[in-house]
């Protein structure tokens, strides 16, 4: 097979395989792994929330990581433009920008959460590791409006920093060493969090599955976790996949993505869970903290450890720079939708992201505070917009890219894609996934998403 990488610039493209697979790991790898898997994962049903999403991620995940990847290649163009280029009526039109516009609503309240990460970073810095473990220490941060804000805005600046600077380049270098340490470290305070006494019942919750603790929620949050986690259904894989070699194996590179990326989020699981039951005793209210449960145990595990202090700069460093490349990444996607759909400059588009990071990301970063008393259909902001790009857009655009395929492109011309460069092994499997499976699960939970917020249903 003919590299044709050279015919494709002035489009940028990726040096080979490993490239891709790094720059999607770097994607991939983010808050979602750290912080929002474990605290579904606890909250929904532990065991079960794991297979569930296991499920999800070989089947329905690797539809859509394929799917997204090859009309990225096969067009070579973002989310709008790919649709754009099999039509130019509405619901074309609709499907590119459902895809192009979650990044913009994920980045504003990922910033929120990557100023925490940023706030726990210098404690530790300033010698606070015992303040951190505190209990009631995490509340009391996120209800200081003040501070809270002021971290929101000094991590956004870094993103912005970055994106305007166009460092890009030297923050990929320094995270291909920085995400390794990060597993390394990882591996280690899970090995440490997993034999603390009493953390035995944790690892079970978490690893086995219980048929007690099902909800349709388990399935409506582990779905919209895969979307996040793996980073689709924003658009993002179609953009990689613009800039991918028609040489490079789609098939090979998925699969190596998904096990990447879901071996940490295990790792975040192991961190976490069983650190709750040997740290709270399991306690419920604890388990079920939602957003703050990362930042409530990672500290006690920290705060029991010899040079607690130490570890803690460490592993918030790592982390602050794993969300920081996410971040860099969701930002840079939303700008470039601008830059190539309505041809405005770089800043221009920068200073309406701006705007929308003020308008998502004050409220998300204020709702746990002083707006705590203003509610979006029961949710606090920053768990509304999480629950909005989660467990509606997300769908809607993963629907968007399944009729794509099944009423215009054919699922033929998306396996053609992939046999450019390989054999399609999984190619019966992919086509029923994705035209049976996908749609139907996709319609469920979008209907059951609405009619939970609607109150029709309790989930
Ligand atoms: N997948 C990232 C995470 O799990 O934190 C989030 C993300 C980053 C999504 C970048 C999309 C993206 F473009």
């Amino acid at each position: 097979m003919k590299n044709d990488k050279h015919q494709i610039s002035p489009r940028g493209s990726f040096s080979g395989r490993l490239g891709y697979v790094l720059a999607m790991a770097g994607s991939a790898v983010g808050l979602g792994n750290i912080w929002r898997f474990p605290y579904l994962a606890a909250k929904y049903g532990g065991g079960m929330f794991l297979l569930v999403y296991l499920l999800l991620v070989v089947t329905f995940g690797y539809v859509l990581l394929v799917s997204e990847t090859a009309l990225g290649r096969m067009t070579r163009k973002s989310p709008v433009g790919a649709f754009a280029a099999f039509g130019k009526s509405l619901p074309f039109r609709l499907g590119g920008w459902v895809n192009a516009i979650v990044p913009m609503i994920i980045v504003p309240y990922y910033c929120v959460i990557g100023g925490w990460v940023l706030k726990y970073l210098v404690g530790y810095l300033g010698g606070g590791a015992a303040a951190l473990a505190g209990d009631g220490y995490f509340d009391g941060f996120i209800a200081a409006s003040g501070s809270v804000t002021l971290w929101f805005v000094l991590f956004s600046l870094l993103v912005f920093l970055v994106i305007l600077a166009g460092v890009k380049q030297g923050v990929e270098r320094v995270s291909k060493v920085m995400m390794p340490a990060l597993v390394l470290l990882a591996v280690f305070v899970a090995g440490y969090s997993v034999t603390r006494p009493g953390a035995l019942e944790g690892v079970k919750y978490f690893l086995v599955p219980n048929f007690a603790d099902f909800s349709w929620m388990t399935v409506i949050a582990a779905m919209g976790q895969m979307f996040y986690s793996l980073s689709i259904a924003m658009g993002i894989l179609y953009t990689y996949g613009s800039y991918l070699g028609k040489d490079v194996d789609i098939e090979r590179s998925t699969i190596q993505v998904e096990l990447f990326d879901t071996g940490i989020a295990l790792l975040g699981g192991m961190m976490i869970i069983p650190a709750v039951f040997a740290f709270s005793g399991g306690d419920m209210s604890v388990l079920k903290a939602g957003p703050a449960l990362t930042f409530i145990t990672l500290p006690k595990i920290f705060a029991s450890m010899g040079a607690g202090t130490f570890v803690g700069i460490a592993f918030f460093l790592m982390f602050l720079f794993a969300a920081l490349t996410s971040a860099i990444s969701l930002l840079e996607t939303s700008v470039s939708t601008w830059v190539d759909e309505l041809h405005w400059s770089r800043p221009k588009a920068c200073v309406l992201m701006v705007a929308v990071m003020a308008a998502v990301g004050l409220p998300s970063s204020l709702g746990y505070g002083a707006w705590s008393g203003v509610q979006l259909f029961g949710m606090a902001f920053l768990d509304f917009f999480d629950f909005l790009s989660n467990s509606i857009l997300m769908p809607l655009a993963a629907l968007a890219t399944c009729i794509l395929i099944i009423r215009v492109t054919g699922t033929q011309k998306i396996a053609e894609e992939v046999e450019l460069s390989s054999a399609f092994h999984r190619k019966k499997l992919y086509t029923f996934f994705l035209k049976y499976l996908a749609p139907a699960c996709i319609t469920i939970i979008f209907l059951s998403s609405i009619a939970s917020v609607l109150g029709l249903i309790t989930l």
